[in-house]
């Protein structure tokens, strides 16, 4: 696909872009412009262009708002000190973005279309990507969805696809503090055979009332374990999982099928083994852990995702109990992983795994 771009029309001042670039918060302003291209069943994909970001119009009989066929990324755009723009490993949000549309009986789209996607759309918007001083990323929201007027259920004949773009700070509001982590015993996210493992609204969408529970116990975040035993971890609202023992493992749920394949969380079992931890990729049980936590085994845990990069847990709370992890603060292999994650993210140090990708 070739993104082609007409209508060049800024739609935000410079001096309301810079305002709003001096604390962006997470996905509360978008850009210019977004790539679109749309997919039907006798053509195959078609029509890619870039074109001033805006309300979209759509039949009520769209097939997504009945059915919720749809399916997301999220990667980011760094600027580098030399004013270079880059991303992270985009073509393994390309891979999971073919796998989540092969789940939602989506059409895939080709790594190098969603990297054309990504390169028209930061082209345009490259205005927005915040200055390498900072801590902060143009976040990339590419997403599909079913718009075919049908009420029938079947797979879409026709679908939108759209990559939007959003100034990012830090995820959560209180910036990188020590989570406060509600242990579900009432919902699950996913179950088995489900879509748990493709980046589907659906999955995001079944976690909200548990992350209501949890800020009705002063909690930061929800996190779900699975469906059938209720006993063993699978992930929070948006995040993957981790822990640190002090034997030097780094633990995180396996891969069963219901939890997502995190890119952030590929990339720090790398980092992880590479700084000498034993990476162990395992069913994790919450009791076993909690104990683990008590006894002082455990000294860390944290979550990651694209969004919220690497976030210290201090806290877990349920219906049975307080846990503090270690002293409540946040780990120093936590914080050292992450700092060598966004290091080599914004240029600051090698990229010897080969994970940037310019733009
Ligand atoms: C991301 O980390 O990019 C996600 O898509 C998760 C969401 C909670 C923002």
């Amino acid at each position: 696909l070739v993104f082609t771009q007409t209508d060049r029309t800024r739609r935000i001042g410079d001096e309301e872009r810079a305002r709003i670039l001096a604390e962006p918060g997470f996905g509360q302003h978008y850009t210019d412009f977004m790539a679109h291209a749309t997919w039907r069943l006798d053509e195959g994909w078609g029509g890619a262009e870039v074109i001033p970001f805006g309300p979209l119009t759509m039949s009520p009989a769209s097939a997504v708002l009945h059915y919720g066929q749809e399916i997301f990324e999220g990667l980011k755009a760094f600027r580098h000190a030399d004013g270079s723009v880059w991303t992270f490993r985009p073509e393994r949000n390309a891979e999971r973005l073919q796998r989540s549309a092969r789940r939602l009986a989506l059409p895939e789209l080709s790594v190098e279309d969603f990297l054309s996607s990504l390169r028209a759309a930061v082209a345009a918007d490259e205005h927005w990507v915040p200055e390498a001083t900072s801590e902060e990323s143009l976040y990339l929201r590419p997403f599909m969805f079913a718009s075919e007027e049908f009420l029938g259920v079947r797979a879409s004949h026709k679908v939108e696809y759209y990559v939007i773009s959003s100034p990012a700070g830090p995820y959560f509001p209180r910036g990188v503090q020590p989570l406060v982590v509600w242990i579900t015993d009432e919902y699950a996210r996913a179950g088995a055979g489900g879509t748990g493992a493709a980046k589907c609204g659906g999955n995001y969408a079944s976690s909200l009332l548990g992350k209501d529970e949890a800020a009705q116990h002063g909690a930061d975040e929800v996190l779900f374990l699975d469906s059938e035993t209720h006993t063993s971890i699978d992930e929070l609202s948006g995040m993957n999982v981790f822990a640190i023992t002090t034997d030097g493992r780094l633990l995180t749920p396996a891969l069963t099928g219901s939890i997502l394949e995190g890119v952030t969380r590929e990339s720090i079992l790398q980092l992880a083994r590479d700084r000498g931890l034993e990476p162990v990729e395992q069913r994790l049980v919450m009791s076993d852990l909690l104990e683990q936590v008590t006894s002082g085994e455990i000294t860390e845990m944290f979550a990651c995702g694209t969004a919220a990069v690497i976030n210290p847990i201090g806290e877990f709370r349920a219906h049975g109990g307080t846990w503090t992890v270690a002293d409540g603060g946040s780990g120093e292999t936590t914080l050292a992983l992450r700092q060598e994650l966004t290091d080599i993210q914004y240029g600051r140090t090698p990229d010897r795994h080969g994970w940037l990708t310019r733009l």
